[in-house]
């Protein structure tokens, strides 16, 4: 697979490895937990989430697209494009939404969990949405449409851009989640 592509898709897996982090803190704030949410994972998480994909992810993707567009004839397809493109401004816009609500219960702002957790509901629902129609989607059309040109002037423009939580330097700030990753793999393989 081209190494842009296989990019994508490496990312979509850890994009949906670190939601399964915040899922599993954001439920601490259920009122029939018996644990507290790590807070600090949380908001880590989305720190990455939303820098990451909006300074990497979602760039490749939308000029991946624009590439594709000339070279798409079915009408379906080019709906669905189109949608994927929109859905990016929508994320990063309920991104910035969930990371002042999470700001504000770290700052100690009285928040309504309803408030925390209606908000993350809409954000992790339409990203693991956007996730599946991209995979389903935009993947295959990529690969079929896109021609070595294609992919030889985007990886020029973008390939330098390394990943700060799973590329080969961690991020200092990132330390923290990184950890925490490692340890949940760990419960998840003794689990399992
Ligand atoms: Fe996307
Ligand atoms: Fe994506």
């Amino acid at each position: 697979m081209d190494k842009l592509i296989e990019r994508i898709t490496v990312d979509h897996e850890h994009i949906l490895k670190l939601l399964q982090a915040v899922d599993y803190e954001i439920k601490g704030y259920d009122s029939d937990s018996d644990r507290m949410p790590r807070l600090i994972i949380i908001m880590d998480a989305l720190d990455y989430l939303q820098n990451y994909p909006d300074s990497f992810h979602h760039p490749l993707e939308s000029q991946l697209l624009e590439r594709l567009k000339p070279r798409v004839t079915d009408s379906e397809l080019l709906q669905t494009m189109a949608e994927i493109d929109q859905e990016h401004d929508r994320i990063k816009a309920l991104t910035i939404e969930l990371v002042e609500i999470v700001k504000a219960i770290s700052e100690d702002h009285p928040v309504p969990v309803k408030k925390l957790i209606n908000s993350y509901e809409d954000y992790v629902s339409l990203q693991k949405s956007h996730i599946l129609k991209e995979n389903r989607v935009m993947i295959p059309a990529m690969k079929t449409y896109l021609t070595t040109k294609d992919l030889e002037l985007a990886q020029q423009e973008l390939l330098g851009s390394s990943d700060p939580l799973f590329g080969h330097k961690l991020r200092e700030s990132y330390e923290g989640l990184y950890q925490y990753l490692l340890e949940t793999n760990v419960r998840q393989e003794a689990v399992v």
